[in-house]
């Protein structure tokens, strides 16, 4: 169990911010898998107050049918629009907010937003402190483990958590790499560690090469840390959520999928992107998920180069009745049911 402010997840997981996946679709096939907290992808504040934006189908919290709490991640450097769009996105619907301290992409950085902000302690916590005292729910913190690997990098990190620590913030979320490494190296974990030692109250989720449900549960045991973020790991790969529950729960862990179900879950999958896209965009956006998808199928490569070169939604069927086996017309995603 983990509690994070008013929200009570029974298995101390979720499923990741991933800018460009965790859309609707994505959020929604995980809870159906049993992730029981998942979050938004990253979103510029300044963007989204435009009202028009937050009316695209997959910024939608949910759709009636899923009762899972989701986060809404948000970037900025002014306080005002972080204030706003953290409103905002309460008011539709949205569950917990999350304050994206960790982005490290140039563009972010350029603009002194996201990762950058572990370099300006004092601005960092005045949005935290703004946010915080504008909306009810749960505000959590996506940190890194400091700006880069310099003393002076070190001193602002800590000077962050510790004053995070003094307001209680109901959760900080650490990846353990620095901004500058962005997704090089090993994730170190010894830091978040430290950071859950100093500071007991505080809950302390940790991030970084989560591949499989025994790491998981290995940094679970390992590292007493609050909770475990479901990143890359989930991508294409849904299992891990009721892999991970089986191994917490110690309940029978789930056959592997079959190429039969492994074609069943990708249209399943598919037919939720096309809720939110138009059928030749959720074509193209399934690339992205093909080989996660196909590291479970017995001839990986060739099933992933078939699916990922399909040209449009007829073809994107064919794919997967050549590799899989499943015909689009004896599919009825009404009966498809994976809720662990
Ligand atoms: C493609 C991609 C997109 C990401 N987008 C976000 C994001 O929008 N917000 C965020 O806080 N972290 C983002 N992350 C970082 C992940 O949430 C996670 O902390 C990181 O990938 C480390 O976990 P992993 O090594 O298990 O993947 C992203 C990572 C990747 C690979």
């Amino acid at each position: 169990m983990l509690t994070i402010g008013s929200i009570k997840l029974d298995i101390p997981i979720m499923q990741a911010p991933l800018s460009g996946y965790t859309d609707w679709a994505m959020r929604f096939l995980a809870r159906e898998f049993g992730a029981p907290l998942t979050f938004t992808g990253v979103m510029l504040a300044k963007s989204i107050i435009n009202p028009k934006v937050l009316r695209k189908p997959e910024f939608k919290p949910g759709m009636g049918e899923d009762v899972y709490p989701t986060g809404a991640q948000i970037l900025g450097r002014e306080p005002e629009f972080m204030v706003q769009a953290a409103k905002l996105l309460v008011d539709i619907g949205y569950d917990m907010i999350d304050l994206n301290f960790a982005c490290p992409a140039p563009k972010v950085l350029r603009r002194h937003r996201g990762g950058y902000l572990l370099r300006t302690p004092e601005r960092t916590l005045d949005i935290y402190k703004q946010v915080r005292d504008a909306i009810e729910c749960p505000l959590t913190v996506k940190l890194r483990i400091g700006y880069g690997e310099g003393e002076q990098s070190q001193d602002n990190f800590w000077e962050i958590v510790d004053a995070l620590a003094k307001e209680n913030v109901d959760a900080m979320v650490i990846h353990g790499r620095t901004t500058l490494q962005k997704y090089t190296g090993k994730s170190d974990w010894s830091r978040i560690i430290e950071v859950k030692e100093k500071y007991p109250h505080i809950k302390v989720i940790g991030s970084g090469d989560i591949y499989t449900a025994d790491d998981v549960v290995r940094r679970l045991e390992e590292t007493k840390l609050d909770g475990i973020l479901i990143a890359r790991g989930a991508i294409g790969n849904p299992w891990i959520f009721t892999e991970t529950r089986a191994l917490i729960k110690d309940t029978p862990m789930p056959e592997p999928p079959d190429v039969q179900e492994l074609g069943r879950v990708m249209l399943h999958y598919f037919t939720l992107l096309k809720r939110i896209y138009p059928a030749d965009k959720a074509v193209r956006y399934f690339r992205k998920f093909a080989s996660g998808f196909c590291k479970r199928h017995p001839v990986r490569k060739k099933s992933q180069i078939r699916i990922y070169s399909s040209r449009n939604e007829r073809d994107f069927y064919n794919a997967i009745e050549e590799t899989c086996g499943v015909r689009i017309d004896d599919f009825d995603n009404s009966k498809f049911d994976a809720r662990f």
